[in-house]
């Protein structure tokens, strides 16, 4: 079964049994890259665009890595080097890449709403969201849910805290739908700065006190402050934030001994969480970026070879 649209532009879009065969076909794919030749030839003669006007380590390579493992060519735009530069617009610059055929543009850009508009003028092509300014992140949410699953049975009636810098993050927003689509019982929180009046309207519990949100958790999620997207002061200073919402040993006893710890990354060690905790036992951090090669294969497999029989 293939996904029902062509896009993946943000969770709001997906099922339930979309969002199921996303994590079960990331479960199968995870073996792959085990092996000590990771490459199968499933999308062998497809290719994708990673079409990027904001940096990034974890999703573009991931992405990148995702395509040559299944078989498919993967180029990168560099957008400082390309005509963007010269002030190509981003619909001419879809339609020109376009022009040469790929299957696939993930892309990532400041603006939300960035891949819906690719989306629109690139009719030949799939478009996937790796991010869209404040918006949607959609498979980081689904690789961070995966990431759960690997510890814990199930989504619903799980307790995941959202701590930080709620206002300025896309991960905050498709983490949210995703857990509340899947019955977990989510609690938000950080400086009231830094969380809009909409994520009520969510279905999510709103606090602004970390023991609160920390109290009785399975899943701590904590989230970069994201000082390029911040225009205002949002809080007096770092010193302040971190000892009133950064985690560290002492916060994660408010939470339950089983809980795990979790950062779509990067990390800003020493503001929103202690610097050794990434290491620490209870933290899936680097798993997370393991499971997004993983989810992010089976979104280009999802997307262009379904109906296909899988040569894994
Ligand atoms: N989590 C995430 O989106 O990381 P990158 O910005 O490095 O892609």
């Amino acid at each position: 079964m293939p996904l029902r649209d062509r896009h993946l532009l943000g969770i709001e879009d997906l099922d339930l049994d979309e969002i199921e065969l996303i994590l079960n076909t990331s479960r199968s794919f995870k073996e792959i890259s085990t092996r000590s030749i990771k490459k199968v030839p499933t999308l062998r003669g497809k290719s994708l665009i990673n079409l990027f006007y904001e940096p990034s380590t974890r999703t573009r390579s991931s992405f990148e890595i995702a395509a040559k493992r299944l078989g498919a060519d993967s180029i990168n735009i560099n957008i400082s080097t390309s005509s963007v530069s010269k002030g190509e617009s981003l619909i001419d610059t879809g339609k020109n890449l376009q022009s040469m055929n790929p299957d696939i543009i993930a892309i990532r850009h400041s603006a939300a709403g960035a891949p819906h508009l690719l989306a629109q003028y690139c009719k030949s092509t799939s478009i996937v969201n790796a991010g869209d300014g404040m918006h949607e992140h959609p498979t980081q949410a689904l690789l961070d849910v995966l990431t759960i699953l690997d510890h814990k049975k199930s989504i619903e009636g799980l307790h995941v805290a959202i701590v930080g810098d709620i206002a300025h993050s896309r991960v905050a927003r498709s983490n949210v739908l995703l857990l509340v689509k899947m019955g977990a019982h989510v609690c938000v929180c950080g400086p009231p700065t830094l969380i809009p009046m909409e994520f009520e309207s969510y279905g999510v519990k709103v606090t602004y006190h970390i023991k609160e949100a920390l109290q009785g958790a399975d899943v701590v999620m904590m989230l970069r402050t994201q000082k390029e997207r911040q225009r205002d002061v949002f809080y007096p200073s770092v010193k302040e934030y971190f000892a009133l919402y950064g985690l560290n040993m002492e916060k994660m006893k408010w939470a339950k001994r089983s809980a795990i710890v979790m950062h779509p990354g990067p990390i800003n060690r020493g503001i929103e969480i202690d610097p050794e905790l990434a290491e620490a036992g209870f933290s899936v951090i680097f798993e997370q970026v393991t499971n997004g090669v993983a989810v992010r294969m089976a979104v280009l497999y999802l997307l262009l070879g379904a109906s296909e029989e899988a040569d894994l």
